[in-house]
């Protein structure tokens, strides 16, 4: 079946099964291996990616709920690395093995998007299901507080990635 949906700003026309979930789609038919799979049974956050603006899991999310709408991955937040919270993933040097991390972002800059300036508990409310073995929560919520000071305005303590998407979610092991 014909499935057209909007994937990290490009049009995009997928042939596939309508059941078949969005991550297979985006790893295995587009190739995009930034979202990751952790446990397959919408428990652990790993496969966070948007639709329309909102934080979801898409280890089983079947592609045609996302039909005509704007999908966008780790790879679609910015084209250098250059995404506030990108940013402060950096400087706050978050990952451990790093494969929470690209989910972590996700969530993350939903809630950025919804709420500018997040308290401790709004923070840990929004990412407490995107789950890390490596415990790195204290350096993420630190994180979700520098990006939203980054995306204010306040100036960056690292530069940009030079590395086109060699972005704090690229950094990942895929
Ligand atoms: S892989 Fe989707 S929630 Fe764990
Ligand atoms: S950094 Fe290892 S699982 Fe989160």
């Amino acid at each position: 079946m014909k499935i057209d949906f909007v994937l990290n700003g490009t049009p995009t026309s997928v042939d596939v099964p309508p059941e078949m979930p969005l991550l297979w789609v985006l790893r295995d038919v587009q190739g995009l291996k930034g979202t990751k799979f952790g446990c397959g049974a919408n428990q652990c956050g790993a496969c966070t990616v948007h639709v329309d603006g909102s934080a979801e899991r898409t280890c089983r999310l079947p592609v045609e709920r996302v039909a005509g709408k704007q999908v966008t991955t780790i790879e679609g937040l910015s084209p250098d690395g250059s995404h506030p919270v990108q940013r402060a993933w950096r400087e706050i040097d978050v990952p451990q093995c790093g494969y929470c991390q690209a989910g972590q972002i996700m969530s993350a800059t939903a809630l950025l998007a919804e709420v500018p300036e997040p308290s401790d508990e709004q923070i840990d409310r929004a990412m407490s299901r995107n789950l890390c073995r490596c415990a790195t929560y204290l350096r993420i919520r630190e994180a979700i507080h520098r990006g939203a000071a980054l995306s204010r305005g306040e100036p960056s303590e690292a530069p940009p990635s030079a590395g086109g998407a060699a972005d704090a979610g690229e950094e990942m092991p895929r």
